[in-house]
């Protein structure tokens, strides 16, 4: 019967045969051991001399790392393994032999690494945080659906930039000039004022020169967007979305978490309510954390949002940044127009933001000015105008960074590992 490394727990004490690579294996004189993968999981496959042809044994013994194969053997029950389940093998059909597979189970040094992305996604590590990266975007739709939220597409080749012109990717659109998106919010806007409660996921681009391990180059967002919610329901709702899909990962990915050695412990303190606290007070606690140079009206770096992160178990809000220092569409505080209504959530254990977010100005004469103030002028801001001219309602929405939350969530270093092939300054290749 055929089967997938998924599936054996149904197929205890059954034959069943699996298409596999090799990833990994040792033997002795009288029984080998292979390590098996299929795509869908990792089983250790046993072939014991005294039970199989000769052929067969010489086989297990020589078989090079990342041939393809079809195994046949029984599914045993393995309490020892992480995975519960072991494969007493009796035949073994190569169906294509590797040989020289450059990533060998010894050390490789990032850049080898990264030259090999398309083979390095084999590995087991790579594997699990690639199921959680799945997880987070599955858990994802499973939480706006639930709570009514439309799936709406922006457009990826726009005319306006929505986070400022010094990262955007330019190219050409026939005659006009046109860039990669940035964000999808301000068709998001749009959206909101006709379906109400949205959101999108999709690819966004940064021409940033920033070589850390947070950067990527291209990204994935997932973008709601809430007509008739403020910026104190923006808050609620990301603390809710972010401790559900951290739930469903530590529901769904014990393997992947167990694989990564991930400490669960505190992602299981991830629960909403997550603390809050202004800019205000950030530059306080900066302060009495020693950065002394630290100004009022400053944007906050890694090693800042590092040390503020320290403070607390859970993700934390910044609130009320400076006006001056955040994007044209940020709504100012009606107490106090030197700052605005918006937040950056700030992940634990050093990850940086995961989400930057704001309630939107929906007042048609302020947006004009912060037109004038950004010089957004031209046709192609226009239609974004008129959505403060027809029934413009208070609404909010925000951001989240799919590869930041997967590096946090999975306990990766580095965002290059996060996303299938990075996008890196200096790397376009594979
Ligand atoms: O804070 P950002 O720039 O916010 C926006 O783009 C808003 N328009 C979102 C909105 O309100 N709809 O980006 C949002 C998030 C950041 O918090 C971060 O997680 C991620 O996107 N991000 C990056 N991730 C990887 N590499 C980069 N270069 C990133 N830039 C932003
Ligand atoms: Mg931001």
């Amino acid at each position: 019967m055929k089967s997938t490394i998924a599936e054996v727990a149904k197929h205890v004490g059954e034959e069943v045969t699996i298409g596999v690579w090799l990833a990994n294996k040792r033997s002795s004189g009288k029984i080998a051991f292979l390590q098996l993968r299929d795509g869908t999981g990792f089983i250790q496959g046993v072939v014991v001399k005294a039970e199989v042809s000769e052929e067969t044994f010489q086989l297990a013994k020589n078989i090079s790392q990342e041939t393809s194969l079809y195994v046949t053997g029984k599914v045993v029950e393995d309490t020892r393994s992480p995975f519960g389940y072991e494969l007493q093998v009796n035949n073994m059909e190569v169906i294509h032999e590797a040989i020289d597979f450059p990533i060998t189970p010894k050390e490789h040094g990032t850049e080898f690494l990264m030259d090999h992305r398309h083979l390095w996604l084999r590995s087991k590590k790579q594997h699990a945080i690639m199921k959680i990266r799945n997880e987070i975007i599955r858990s994802t739709y499973d939480f706006f659906n639930k709570q009514g939220f439309v799936k709406i597409d922006p457009p990826i080749l726009t005319g306006s930039a929505a986070e400022g012109t010094t990262e955007l990717f330019h190219t050409k659109y026939f005659e006009e000039e046109a860039y990669l998106s940035q964000s999808g919010q301000l068709y998001m806007e749009a959206a909101a004022m006709a379906f109400g409660r949205v959101f999108s996921f999709g690819p966004t681009f940064r021409a940033e020169k920033s070589k850390t391990r947070r950067h990527l180059i291209e990204f994935w967002m997932i973008e709601p967007e809430m007509a008739f919610m403020d910026h104190e329901d923006n808050l609620n709702v990301q603390e809710e979305y972010v401790s559900h899909i951290v739930q469903s990962v530590l529901e769904n990915c014990e393997l992947e978490l167990n694989t990564l050695e991930r400490d669960v412990e505190t992602l299981k303190k991830i629960q909403a309510p997550f603390p809050r606290i202004t800019y205000d007070k950030a530059i306080d606690l900066l302060k009495e954390k020693g950065f002394d140079d630290i100004e009022w009206g400053e944007d906050f770096g890694a090693p800042h949002e590092t040390a503020i992160a320290e403070s607390f178990e859970k993700p934390v809000f910044i609130t009320h940044y400076p006006t001056e220092i955040k994007a044209f569409y940020m709504k100012p505080d009606p107490n106090r127009s030197d700052v605005v209504l918006c937040a950056d959530l700030i992940a634990p254990e050093g990850y940086g933001e995961i989400i930057g977010g704001s309630q939107r100005i929906d007042d048609l004469e302020l947006m004009e000015q912060r037109y004038k103030e950004h010089h957004l002028t031209g046709d192609a801001y226009q239609w974004y105008l008129e959505l403060r001219k027809y029934g413009s309602v208070p609404h909010s929405g925000f951001g989240l960074g799919l590869e930041r939350t997967v590096a946090w969530i999975a306990g990766v270093d580095h965002v290059r590992e996060t996303i299938p092939f990075p996008r890196l300054l200096n790397r376009l290749y594979p």
